[in-house]
């Protein structure tokens, strides 16, 4: 069994060296090249750094296997391969860019793979789960950021590939995402272990404020020791849209600001989409943010009372009792 897992290492590295090649140095591969150079700005130095390969629709990882007589379980177990009738009949990830997923060792475990068709629906596909590709588990690029993060620069959570390598390119040495998947208890424990700070970087659009809603609570219940920073970008951009849209220069700073706390994050997002000089707006308002202060410290209810109260004119003894009122009701 044990050589068995070997045997699957091994598939899996031939497979990510065989499409980072057939990417860089073939005519197949020349279209794709395009896409990520051109489209997507990376340059091939990052492109090598981050293996990134495409694997054409002939089926050449399927005949490499053959051609090297890789044992049909193997084959199998990798997952790698489309079965039909209980055949391996053609490549899982043909005619997709290519990201390999590693795990923190850097050992190669499945791969995520974008299609070039704007009309596809399935814009991102990944590896099935199996016993060695755990989305719950794997976080992308932690090879490269372990090191970084445990030596004090904290661990930022990202949606996306793209971002996780637009950050590098900013010079953000603890980035890591999650694939398609939220944020699990499981990724929580992995970065706590390295380092007492979190910061997330979600998209700034609303999938990306819904995932912080969703993090936030969930860092705090794993890892309480952990201190949790959030970085709200504008205007429904991704890390990687900062960058080619606005340029690096503009990411860089985006990512090295302050972080906000994720009392005042939320809040901020309570305030969207709202016109706070409206009456019943602001009553609504009001309402999300009893539950954000509730699990807030002493000092910043304090301060968010008496900022509410100056910023939109209720007295703070009314804010207050109000605020009394829902924990009485909402007892922790
Ligand atoms: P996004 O839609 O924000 O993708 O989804 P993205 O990273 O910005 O993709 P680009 O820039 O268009 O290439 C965030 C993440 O959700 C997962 C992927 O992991 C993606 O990075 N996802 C998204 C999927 O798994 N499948 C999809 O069809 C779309
Ligand atoms: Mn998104
Ligand atoms: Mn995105
Ligand atoms: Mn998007
Ligand atoms: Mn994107």
């Amino acid at each position: 069994k044990q050589e068995k897992f070997q045997k699957i290492y091994e598939l899996y590295d031939a497979a990510q060296k065989l499409y980072t090649h057939i990417l860089l140095n073939t005519t197949a591969g020349e279209q794709a090249l395009a896409y990520l150079k051109d489209d997507r700005q990376l340059d091939e130095e990052t492109i090598r750094q981050y293996s990134l390969g495409f694997v054409p629709s002939n089926n050449v990882l399927l005949s490499y296997a053959r051609e090297h007589n890789i044992d049909e379980a193997v084959m199998t177990a990798a997952e790698l391969f489309i079965e039909r009738d209980g055949e391996l009949t053609r490549d899982r990830f043909n005619n997709r860019v290519v990201w390999p997923i590693k795990n923190d060792r850097g050992q190669v475990l499945g791969f995520s793979g974008r299609s070039l068709d704007p009309d596809n629906p399935a814009k991102y596909m990944n590896s099935p789960e199996s016993p060695f590709f755990n989305k719950g588990k794997l976080l992308y690029n932690l090879d490269q950021s372990k090191g970084n993060i445990r030596s004090g620069q904290a661990a930022m959570i990202f949606e996306g590939f793209m971002d996780v390598i637009s950050a590098a390119m900013a010079g953000v040495g603890g980035a890591v995402a999650t694939m398609g998947t939220a944020l699990t208890e499981e990724h929580v424990r992995t970065l706590a272990k390295l380092n007492d700070k979190i910061t997330l970087v979600y998209d700034g659009d609303a999938a990306g404020q819904k995932a912080a809603k969703r993090s936030i609570p969930l860092i705090r219940s794993v890892a309480p020791e952990v201190e949790i920073g959030v970085i709200a970008l504008a205007d429904n951009r991704d890390p990687d849209e900062v960058r080619r849209e606005l340029g690096l220069p503009a990411l860089k700073q985006a990512l090295s600001q302050a972080t906000q706390t994720p009392t005042e994050y939320l809040i901020n997002a309570a305030k969207q989409g709202k016109n706070l000089q409206n009456q019943a707006q602001y009553l609504d308002f009001l309402k999300e943010v009893w539950p954000i202060l509730a699990a807030a410290s002493a000092v910043e209810l304090d301060y968010f009372l008496k900022k509410i109260s100056e910023d939109y004119g209720s007295s703070l003894d009314s804010l207050q009792s109000e605020f009394e009122d829902y924990r009485q009701k909402h007892p922790q």
